[in-house]
């Protein structure tokens, strides 16, 4: 634990980092309690991006000219950061995508082409957002694959009991999220690698929601494949990470063909580069991907303790204040939880109280959140969700509150 891990959140000083905080909305000063959709961007990040474009604008990787090389260095600073950030054994291991989506999208389409076949078995888990159900149910209408799910309780825990029934020799790879975007449950990743290697089963871990609040070190975990993205980690959109273990990037084929990713290519013939430009075809979102590096910095700044610390004492907070509202009823109350909170409030719409916060300047997300079967299971259409970032304060949580108990006034 690094000393700067023991400070506390000068929240002030946090708030003063993000320009957008100071805008009203509405007439009201902004609440932005939609982190789970995307975080705000510190002005270290923003200024990052402008820097690039009035000082290094160049394509990375191709040119002997000084603005492409200092483009390219910069861009590969931040291969490095997130190698440290997540502690992979090798920064070509790190794979630069568009963001989690696409990450995922990657092994479904390499790994999956590569090692999965017809009445193969996929393990994914009820909790999971859109994009790791869709394309793993792409892959078993193209191969006659199959999904095997590990269910969810009553409360939004995984239920790992009987994911240890799942495997079979026909197991190919395990797929599930660290933390669900939905009702912020943490689940017991660790545990859950481990037996999915017991049986000799990589796994795909995803971790959009996760790298922001919690330390994630790829190697203590032992996980095989991991993704997420920069915009809601404080950094620009258009960016996210695939880390993967060696070998397996190393046996999987290319994703897209184009330029970066090759070696050598005759009219005949192409042979592939190394990782990690094996699976970087075509001009990457560049002024993202150097910025994605001041994202990082600015949370080992801050250090990811002291984050956890303040959005775990709001959480507290939150859940103690919202508690007191009329016909509240909370989704997914797992023991482990993220700063997300999903409710609703009994007798109305989700998207009626999202529309009248919205008028009161408080940003939430209402709807299914990408991740349908879970609103199914709770025989539900949506909820509203408020999800907590460093930058947010009981102040906002007593402004979400109140605007609710209006709401409720007005609907009820
Ligand atoms: N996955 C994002 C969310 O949960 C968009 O809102």
């Amino acid at each position: 634990m690094g000393s700067t891990e023991l400070k506390k959140i000068d929240i002030n000083k946090v708030r003063s980092d993000f320009p957008i905080l100071k805008r009203e909305v509405n007439g009201k000063p902004l609440v932005y309690l939609d982190n789970g959709a995307t975080t705000q961007k510190p002005k270290q990040v923003i200024d990052a991006i402008i820097h690039y474009y009035e000082e290094m604008n160049s394509n990375v990787h191709r040119g002997v000219h000084y603005l492409s090389q200092i483009s390219t260095d910069a861009f590969e600073v931040t291969r490095r950061k997130v190698k440290e950030f997540i502690n992979a054994e090798h920064e070509h291991e790190v794979i630069i995508t568009k963001g989690t989506t696409e990450s995922i999208n990657i092994i479904a389409s390499c790994y999956g082409r590569a090692f999965i076949g017809k009445d193969d078995e996929i393990i994914i888990s009820a909790m999971e957002h859109h994009s790791n159900i869709v394309p793993w149910q792409m892959l078993c209408d193209e191969k006659g694959c199959k999904l095997r799910i590990i269910p969810m309780t009553a409360e939004g825990d995984l239920d790992v009991e009987t994911y240890k029934t799942l495997f079979s020799e026909r197991t190919k790879l395990v797929s599930f999220t660290y933390v669900s975007n939905a009702l912020g449950t943490i689940n017991p990743v660790k545990e859950m690698i481990a037996i999915a290697h017991q049986h000799e089963v990589p796994v795909l871990l995803d971790g959009a929601q996760a790298v922001q609040h919690l330390k994630v070190d790829v190697q203590e975990l032992n996980v095989d494949f991991f993704a997420f993205s920069g915009h809601k980690m404080y950094g620009p959109t258009g960016v996210g990470v695939l880390y993967g273990k060696e070998n397996f990037l190393n046996n999987m084929p290319p994703y897209q063909g184009g330029g970066d990713m090759i070696k050598e290519v005759t009219l005949e013939k192409t042979t592939y580069n190394e990782l990690p430009f094996k699976f970087e075809a075509g001009t990457p979102n560049i002024e993202a991907g150097i910025a994605l590096a001041n994202a990082i910095d600015y949370i080992n700044e801050l250090g990811l303790e002291a984050i956890k610390r303040h959005e775990d004492e709001l959480l507290a907070y939150a859940i103690q204040e919202l508690s007191k509202v009329k016909s509240i009823r909370f989704i997914g109350t797992a023991k482990e939880k993220s700063s997300v909170i999903s409710f609703l409030i009994d007798g109305t719409h989700p998207y009626d109280i999202g529309v009248i916060l919205d008028k009161l300047g408080i940003a939430v997300r209402t709807g299914h959140h990408c991740a349908q079967p879970v609103m199914d299971q709770f025989g539900i259409p949506g909820t509203v969700r408020a999800s907590l970032a460093v930058y947010n304060t009981k102040e906002d949580v007593d402004v979400l509150v109140a605007g609710l108990n209006r709401a409720a006034d007005m609907l009820l």
